[in-house]
């Protein structure tokens, strides 16, 4: 890439107003809301997805999407409503299909609701990344029905959650603006809530691989102490009860 290619694309990607922090190459890093250094740890990705194909619903920009195809996918569907269509407050589409064509990727997208997904829809994959977007969802056992039909084999889920000390499957409901400030956000399943309805919708095997560890919630009440520092504004302090767990389930 010429030097006027790349000094391009740092100002298209500019114009942009990204959730993940990508790297397109050439030195050019988009600067997403959602830094977390250790995301890839915490969702337990495949090292290696050599021949298999991957559906990424809720990809947003595709960070994950791009990751499937970089460790080796030999199909990537990116799929997703919201957010693509602009009606938050993002601009649309244009990181996704910006990063695709930076990176020379052949990852494929469709717009798509959760719970319009079924196998005839879209068909079946091997794996399937539902991350971040389970709480979004005002029908979150519906969604998950619709998740499992086209699930072949591996579904892995991230999700927030709250009321974590409970051992009784159980949800908060969030009518309002309850969680972080966002109107988006409905439920916080407990972790035996995600675990059981996994299992109600027909997972067979079902396995917590990044709980909702103490490391975690401390450094989230880190990051919204200095957010309110910073912005000099008091934000409610987070939750003990809160926080986000990634589970892996088998069909
Ligand atoms: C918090 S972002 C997560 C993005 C990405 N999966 C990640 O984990 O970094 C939630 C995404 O879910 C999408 N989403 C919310 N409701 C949806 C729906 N009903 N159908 C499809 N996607 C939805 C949003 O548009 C947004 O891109």
């Amino acid at each position: 890439m010429s030097e006027s290619e790349v000094r391009q694309l740092r100002r298209r990607a500019e114009e942009v107003r990204w959730f993940h922090s990508l790297d397109l190459g050439h030195g050019v890093v988009t600067r997403g809301q959602d830094r977390d250094p250790r995301r890839l740890e915490r969702m337990g990705l495949p090292g290696d997805l050599s021949g298999k194909t991957v559906l990424d619903i809720g990809a947003w920009d595709g960070f994950y999407s791009f990751e499937a195809e970089r460790r080796g996918a030999q199909r990537v569907l990116a799929t997703d409503s919201f957010s693509w269509q602009a009606r938050g407050e993002g601009t649309g589409k244009r990181g996704f299909d910006l990063a695709r064509e930076a990176l020379g990727s052949g990852v494929e997208d469709r717009e798509i609701d959760v719970m319009d997904l079924s196998e005839d829809e879209v068909g079946t994959f091997d794996v399937v990344l539902f991350l971040g977007v389970l709480y979004h969802l005002r029908h979150p056992l519906l969604a998950l029905e619709r998740v499992a039909s086209v699930t072949g084999g591996l579904l892995i889920l991230e999700t927030e959650v709250d009321l974590a000390l409970g051992r009784r499957p159980a949800m908060a409901f969030y009518p309002g603006e309850e969680l972080r400030e966002d109107w988006t956000n409905w439920w916080g399943p407990n972790p035996a809530a995600v675990v059981a309805m996994l299992r109600a919708v027909g997972f067979s095997r079902v396995e917590v691989v990044s709980p909702n560890s103490l490391a975690y919630r401390a450094m989230r009440a880190g990051k919204r102490l200095a957010g309110a520092l910073r912005e000099r504004h008091p934000q409610p302090v987070a939750n003990a009860q809160q926080g986000r767990i990634t589970v892996h389930a088998w069909r």
